[in-house]
Parts: C-alpha cells; structure tokens; sequence
C-alpha cells in the first residue's frame, strides 16, 4: 500500500479522522495537502507531516464554496506537479429532530458534507484525468446507511454522498479514476466527544467489536482504498464500524 511519488489532498485535515487520514498517507509516502477551514490547525497537521520528511501544505479552503476548491486544485498540482488522491472528509453536524430542524441547519450541512465533495471532486477531477489515475475517497457515515433519528440532515447529506460515489465512479472509470466511500461507525473524535456518557453507552451496546472506534481505524480504510492495492475497486462502500451494521 505504498504512496510514494502519489500527491493527496484531504479536506477537514486540521483535526480528528481528517488529520488521521493526512498523516497515514504521508507516513505511507505520499506528499499531503492538509485543507481545513481553520487554517491554524491545517498548519499543525502539514508540520506534523514535514517532520515525517514529506512534502506537505496547508491551505485555508471552505469547501463549500467552488472557485476556493478550483483554486485549491491548482495550487496543489502547481506545487507538487501531480495530483492523485482527493479524500473528500470535511463535514460537520447540526443535530435536531426534524420539527425542530432550522432550516439553516438542513442548508448547512448539505452545503459541507454533500456539496463540498462535489466542490473539490470538480476542482480536482481535471487534473487526474490528465494523469490518467485517481483516487477520490468520501467520508460517509453509517447514519447515511441506516438514518438515525435527529440526524435527518446529516443522514440526507452521507446517503447522498454515496450516489454521489457511485456515479463518480461510472463516470471516470474510463480515466482510470477509483471513486469509493468509507462508512465509519462511531469513532472517537472532537465530533463525538459532545456526545453524553448515556449516548456513548447505548451506542456501545450495539457494537459487536465492544469499542468506539479509533480514527486510525478508518485511516487505514482511507489508506487501502487510496493505495494500488485497491485497483480494481470502485464504487463500493467500505463499512468501518466494529460491526454495528452489517
Ligand atoms: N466521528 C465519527 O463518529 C464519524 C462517524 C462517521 C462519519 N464521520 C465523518 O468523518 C468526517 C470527519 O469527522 P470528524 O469526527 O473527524 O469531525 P471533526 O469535527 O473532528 O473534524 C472535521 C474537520 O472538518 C473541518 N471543516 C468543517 N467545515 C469545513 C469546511 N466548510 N471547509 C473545510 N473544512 C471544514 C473542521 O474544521 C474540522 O477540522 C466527517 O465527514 C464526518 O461526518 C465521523
């Protein structure tokens, strides 16, 4: 699963799965692109990967907004004269049952987890069609498999991005472009440190692994996937849930 001379940008790579992802790459070899709306942490994980002896840049992008993304793009093939794998992970949550749900919260969610991807899969697509092989890997969600009530926002956007997936992957399989989706279950992050002790518990109970998981558990998912190992993969789902969903 080697990714030297491969150039990956990952969105969301400041914190949490994001970051994990970010530095597997690059402790596999390849150059990394830490996007992340907050640009101090995007900083701190492009040192972490330099001190690794990679090549790697931060950039301050908010995903769901295009010309960021195309310029993203560019910057990223400019600087490294390549550009191979895009992990689409950026997202965020605006829980609430649908009563209740602002509609600010549905836009808002919508616009990072599903239009983000579509963002950056437009600003980066070119480029790897020009080298004649890609790698795009979305973050989706086991919520987007099964819904989950509260999450009617959330759960829309990750369902989407897995039509998204598999039409990406139809539409650039003749350029050599793999287009996949991991379905992480619960995993430890800032995301789901909000959650109360009674949450974790309940969901706990459902997990026939018997523990939340790691960020570096879907890492190596996103890793596989990314890698040539996975060259005759598209379209596909990888559940990375401790069994929850099967
Ligand atoms: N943690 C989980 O249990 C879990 C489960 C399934 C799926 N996921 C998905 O994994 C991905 C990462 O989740 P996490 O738990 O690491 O979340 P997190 O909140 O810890 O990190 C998300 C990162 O995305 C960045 N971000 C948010 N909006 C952005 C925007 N508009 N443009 C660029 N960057 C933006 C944030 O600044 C942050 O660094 C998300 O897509 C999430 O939906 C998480």
């Amino acid at each position: 699963m080697q990714l030297s001379g491969r150039v990956a940008i990952i969105t969301g790579a400041g914190q949490g799965i994001g970051k994990s992802i970010a530095l597997k790459l690059a402790s596999y070899g390849a150059d990394v692109c830490a996007v992340d709306v907050n640009l101090a942490s995007a900083e701190q994980t492009a040192k972490e990967i330099s001190a690794m002896g990679k090549r790697s840049l931060p950039l301050k992008v908010d995903v769901t907004n295009l010309k960021e993304a195309e310029a993203m793009a560019e910057k990223v093939f400019e600087t490294f004269d390549g550009l191979h794998v895009l992990v689409n992970n950026a997202g965020i949550t605006r829980d609430g049952l649908l009563l209740r749900m602002k509609e600010e919260d549905w836009d808002a969610v919508i616009s990072v987890n599903l239009k983000g991807a579509f963002n950056c899969t437009k600003g980066c697509v070119k480029y790897m069609t020009k080298q004649k092989w890609g790698r795009i890997v979305n973050i989706a969600s086991v919520v987007g498999v099964q819904g989950n009530a509260g999450q009617s926002n959330y759960a829309a956007s990750k369902a989407g991005l897995i039509g998204f997936t598999k039409s990406i992957a139809r539409e650039f399989a003749s350029r050599n472009i793999t287009c996949n989706a991991v379905a992480p279950g619960y995993i430890e992050t800032p995301m789901t440190d909000v959650l109360s002790q009674n949450i974790k518990d309940e969901i706990l109970a459902k997990i026939p692994l018997g523990r939340l998981g790691g960020a570096g558990d879907v890492a190596m998912g996103v890793l596989f996937l990314a890698s040539n190992a996975a060259n005759y993969i598209t379209g596909q789902v990888l559940n990375i849930n401790g069994g929850m969903a099967m």
